[in-house]
């Protein structure tokens, strides 16, 4: 499908006024997304896992305003207080989306927003507060339109939500998803994530334990590290390597193949923090404890012979990863050896899921 074909044509009248309950997930990158161009187009694919405790919940209230104007009537509030700070994202965000949803002009919108996870673990909630927002909008959508395919609500939310933030776009449905055009993979496309199904039975219920090991801001912003791949001195020989990645990752997805599996995930995390560390300016975004934490997970990798991988975000904590079926004994390994180097103690623990859904 091109953007064209996501504009909004012939819908009905929409409601004057009503409220959209949704919830998306976060997810995490196992190939990574890091350099984009023109609007959120990224650089090469990316393949991710949705999670399943970490969402975002959004009440999206629109009521037909009497005065339309060429400017977004947006109030938002998180966890139930408004957040003035939020709102240019939110804003900028509408006027991406304005052509392909061109009702947002004629309403007043309040965004209530509220994070199952601690807010300023670490965890970047865009991604699911963007995703959260797109199924809101095509909830609203829908009412207008009869007969909507499910196959085009989701490839449209994918849009939208990829609009007001790259990864969002990997939060709306199903538990692999890719985005980005890729060799060889016919429904890959730089517009929308597509589901990757099925995927062999070990990954369909796999674990994330997430270790924050610091839970402040990042001193560059995820936006600031796209644009430095621009005159990254190895940018074209990074996006060759994501595009190989890729298409070997999804052969040991399907395969249920833990070795290349883990092999691919952890390469790949280095890659991208090695992008970071090669950028112009130059900057790093892990900690010695980061470093503490992977040392540890090879040593128990090798003394036990169990498949628990890293990988990590653009941040300091460590996503540890592994099969359902060895979760105690790598819950032991946390609490005996990984514990001391998570900031207060804390461990988020997730799976994979299944992605956004709307609320009653
Ligand atoms: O979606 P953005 O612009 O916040 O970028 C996300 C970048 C990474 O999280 C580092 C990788 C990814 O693919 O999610």
């Amino acid at each position: 499908m091109k953007a064209a074909d996501f504009v909004l044509k012939n819908t009905k009248q929409l409601k004057d006024k009503g409220v959209v309950h949704a919830q998306a997930p976060s997810n995490i990158a196992l190939v990574k997304y890091w350099g984009k161009k023109d609007e959120q187009i990224p650089c090469n694919p990316s393949i991710s896992f949705t999670l399943s405790n970490a969402v975002t919940k959004t009440a999206l209230h629109f009521e037909k305003t009497k005065n339309p104007t060429s400017e977004f009537d947006i109030e938002v509030y998180f966890n139930h207080e408004r957040k003035k700070s939020f709102e240019p994202k939110i804003i900028n965000f509408f006027y991406r989306i304005n052509q392909y949803v061109s009702f947002l002009n004629n309403y007043q919108f309040k965004i209530y927003t509220e994070n199952t996870f601690p807010h300023s673990s670490g965890i970047a909630s865009s991604a699911s507060a963007m995703a959260s927002i797109a199924i809101c909008l095509m909830e609203m959508e829908k009412t207008g339109t009869d007969d909507m395919p499910l196959e085009f609500y989701n490839k449209k939310a994918s849009f939208l939500a990829r609009l007001g933030s790259g990864s969002a776009c990997r939060s709306i449905t199903n538990s692999v998803v890719l985005w980005g055009k890729l060799s060889g993979y016919r429904d890959g496309s730089n517009l929308y994530g597509v589901p990757v199904s099925p995927v062999h039975p070990v990954f369909q219920n796999y674990q994330d334990s997430i270790l924050l090991v610091d839970k402040g801001q990042k001193p560059i912003s995820s936006s600031k590290g796209h644009e430095l791949m621009h005159h990254h001195p190895y940018a074209n020989q990074r996006f060759y390597e994501a595009s190989e990645n890729a298409i070997d990752l999804l052969h040991a997805l399907i395969d249920g193949d833990l070795d290349s599996f883990i092999k691919l995930v952890e390469k790949e995390a280095l890659s991208l923090h090695a992008m970071m560390m090669t950028s112009k300016p130059y900057f790093i975004l892990m900690k010695p404890d980061t470093l503490q934490i992977i040392q540890h997970i090879w040593a128990f990798r090798e003394k036990t012979g169990l498949p628990a991988c890293f990988t990590l975000d653009a941040g300091a904590n460590v996503h540890l990863l592994y099969p359902k079926k060895h979760l105690s004994q790598v819950r032991e390994f946390i609490q005996s050896e990984l514990i001391q180097y998570c900031q207060d103690g804390q461990v988020i623990h997730d799976e994979v899921g299944q992605g956004a859904k709307v609320l009653s």
